[in-house]
């Protein structure tokens, strides 16, 4: 880890899709700043894993096992949360990650629902659940998980595309509505990152060929992504809102 943001010491932050990949990687390194983190997935094993993880750092966390695509298993996660480590400073809606590619006239209904639901309406209802409190309070840093695929054309599928650009208007909505309440809504918006299912799922050589398609010639890691998010979250960026950042390796096409 690379930053140090001292007033981040004893915030409370909530961050879906903690279980692996980026939001694991953005939760521990929140932990290390002396943040409370709570990190929330439907696999209860591998939320424990990184709690554990971080409880040895000598970090708090704790695992809150949920569907993030029910409203109510997000209702129950705000009131967990809130009795265990206090009211929520900062949200990471990151859970997510349906991009398999499917050609667009093979997607199937029933696909494009879960799609949308899974990587779109999920994010619209984690946030949806803590804002109000945030708002009440007058401070807040929400951070939303766009993609290059909702900034530009990609091999991921329609849904996929749609969904993640959906985001980017919501977090600009949002932070137009919330600004005057004293919360902050921004996305990041990744290109190809290095997560253990990435490593697992894309051969060598084709990452090599994805790498070459960015000007700093390698895939984004699971900290490039955190140093982001520890950025936005931190009063570093306070004057930051409303904003789409692509941590992309310079792979900007508008
Ligand atoms: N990796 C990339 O290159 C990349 C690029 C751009 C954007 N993104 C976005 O970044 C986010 C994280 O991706 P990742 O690459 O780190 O993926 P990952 O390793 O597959 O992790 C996905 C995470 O989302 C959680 N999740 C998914 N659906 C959920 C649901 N319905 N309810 C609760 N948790 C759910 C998973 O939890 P469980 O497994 O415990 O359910 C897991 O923690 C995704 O939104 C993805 O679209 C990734």
């Amino acid at each position: 880890m690379l930053s140090t943001y001292s007033d981040l010491a004893g915030r409370t932050a909530v961050i879906t899709g903690g279980s692996r990949g980026i939001g694991a990687q953005t939760a521990r390194m929140l932990a290390a700043q002396g943040v409370n983190v709570a990190i929330v997935g439907r696999d209860k094993n591998a939320l424990d894993a990184v709690v554990a993880e971080i409880a040895a750092a000598g970090g708090t966390a704790v695992a809150a096992v949920a569907d993030v695509t029910s409203a109510a298993a997000l209702a129950e996660v705000r009131t967990l949360v809130q009795d265990r480590i206090g009211p929520v400073d900062i949200l990471g809606a990151f859970a997510g990650g349906q991009g398999m590619p499917v050609p667009s006239a093979d997607l199937s209904e029933a696909r494009w629902r879960a799609v949308l639901d899974s990587d779109l309406t999920s994010s619209f209802l984690t946030v949806r659940e803590f804002l109000p409190g945030m708002a009440e309070r007058g401070r807040g840093s929400i951070i939303t998980m766009s993609s290059s695929a909702g900034r530009q054309p990609s091999r991921a599928n329609l849904a996929y595309g749609v969904a993640n650009a959906g985001l980017i208007m919501m977090t600009r909505q949002l932070a137009t509505e919330f600004g005057p309440h004293g919360v902050r809504v921004n996305a990041i918006a990744p290109s190809s990152i290095r997560t253990e299912k990435v490593a697992a799922n894309m051969s060598e050589p084709v990452q090599r060929q994805v790498a070459g398609l960015h000007p700093m010639r390698r895939l984004g890691t699971t900290t490039d992504v955190a140093e982001a998010v520890l950025f936005l979250a931190s009063d570093a960026s306070c004057y930051l809102t409303g904003l789409t950042i692509d941590i992309a390796g310079g792979r900007i096409t508008n």
